[in-house]
């Protein structure tokens, strides 16, 4: 690939300068890309309407075509044209939770490239409520088709530094408004399923949407099975490849009781160092007591009982711990409700299905 310029410039996440913003909009209007925040993690964004922008993203991001993207829109308005049919269920999906992390897949119109929906007759519709994200769109008048702006496979960055590290060189523009508030992806459910279905957990709780649509379900969890490869995943079930976020270094889920984790952590722990290994431990305020002097490096999340600060946290301390040089990457569950659903399968995700039942 082409190697380009890339400018990191910082913008104020609550009062975008408008002459920045006018610039990045002009970058997508001409068929570049640009890197921006949102309030789940930052994205790649192109005209969503330019096949060829959208191909410079599958290109930048070393994306498989058969992972759709997620086009992004400012305003109701900006929906119709890319869809067939805007049910009442939509409209009130919409009404509750946009702008906000909550993407819906949806009848898609004839005329979105076909490269956006991976060849499918179904489209990906997310309206973000970061003011940046929102200015940016407004500003170009387009619908803009927007993957997490990391490498395949990598973790998804919720700083603009982790989006440098994984695309410098390849982007003119990425666009600084700190850490994202979120820091998980929005959830993606399915509207033409026969019935809602959570496709991603995400930024939006299975709560909050059964609360304002009862039928909503969750997908079956996947399960692992090695042989497999991430394309052949990804046609059956785009969206949920066990091992998208797989960071760099071999990491292992902690499954059970709080003092099973940790009972079967430092055991594991210890078996490794024995073997003069080191390893990176991803555990909560209340862990600590038990790894304070253990050798490991440490990366807290934040407590069990501030679930959106741990969500808000996770994915920089994956990328610190994969870039701290140790040989393998220990993560401790999390209950499964609210924004704990999405914790729970970013660390499946990461951890490739390598779970450690410390109940057994
Ligand atoms: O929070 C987010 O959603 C972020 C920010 C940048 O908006 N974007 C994001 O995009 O996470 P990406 O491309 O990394 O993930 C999009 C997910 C993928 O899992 C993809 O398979 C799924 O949405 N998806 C897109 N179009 C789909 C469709 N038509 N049917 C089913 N799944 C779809
Ligand atoms: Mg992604």
């Amino acid at each position: 690939m082409q190697q380009i310029q890339t400018e990191l410039l910082q913008i104020d996440p609550l009062q975008p300068d408008n002459q920045l913003i006018q610039r990045a909009a002009t970058l997508i209007q001409t068929g570049k890309l640009v890197v921006f925040p949102t309030e789940t993690v930052y994205g790649l964004g192109g005209n969503a309407l330019d096949t060829s922008a959208v191909t410079a993203i599958f290109a930048t991001k070393e994306r498989p075509y058969s992972d759709p993207l997620i086009v992004h829109i400012a305003d109701f308005a900006s929906l119709e044209p890319l869809v067939t049919h805007i049910s009442a269920v939509v409209r009130r999906l919409a009404k509750a939770f946009w702008p906000g992390p909550l993407t819906l897949v949806l009848p898609a119109h004839p005329s979105i490239p076909r490269q956006v929906t991976a060849g499918m007759d179904t489209v990906a519709i997310r309206m973000p409520r970061h003011p940046v994200a929102l200015a940016l769109i407004r500003a170009t008048g387009l619908p803009i088709a927007a993957p997490s702006a990391n490498r395949f496979m990598h973790v998804s960055p919720t700083t603009a530094h982790h989006a440098f590290t994984d695309l410098h060189g390849r982007v003119p523009l990425i666009l600084d408004a700190g850490p994202c508030e979120i820091g998980v992806e929005s959830t993606v459910l399915d509207l033409c399923a026969e019935i809602p279905t959570i496709l991603r957990p995400g930024g939006t709780s299975l709560e909050d949407l059964r609360a304002v649509l009862p039928t909503v379900q969750r997908s079956q969890p996947q399960q692992f099975e090695p042989g497999e490869t991430h394309e052949s995943e990804a046609l059956k079930s785009p969206g949920q490849m066990l091992i998208h976020y797989a960071p760099s270094v071999p990491s292992f889920l902690f499954i059970g009781s709080e003092e099973h984790i940790r009972a079967a952590m430092l055991a594991e722990l210890e078996r490794r160092q024995a073997q003069g290994e080191r390893v990176g431990l991803l555990i909560t305020e209340e862990d600590m007591p038990t790894f304070q002097q253990s050798g490991a490096a440490l990366y807290v999340l934040g407590s069990v009982h501030t679930p959106e600060r741990v969500a808000a946290r996770l994915f920089a301390g994956l990328r610190t711990l994969e870039e701290s040089g140790v040989q393998a990457i220990f993560c401790r569950d999390f209950a499964q409700e609210g924004i704990g659903l999405a914790i729970h399968d970013r660390l499946m995700k990461a951890t490739g299905g390598k779970i450690i039942n410390a109940e057994l």
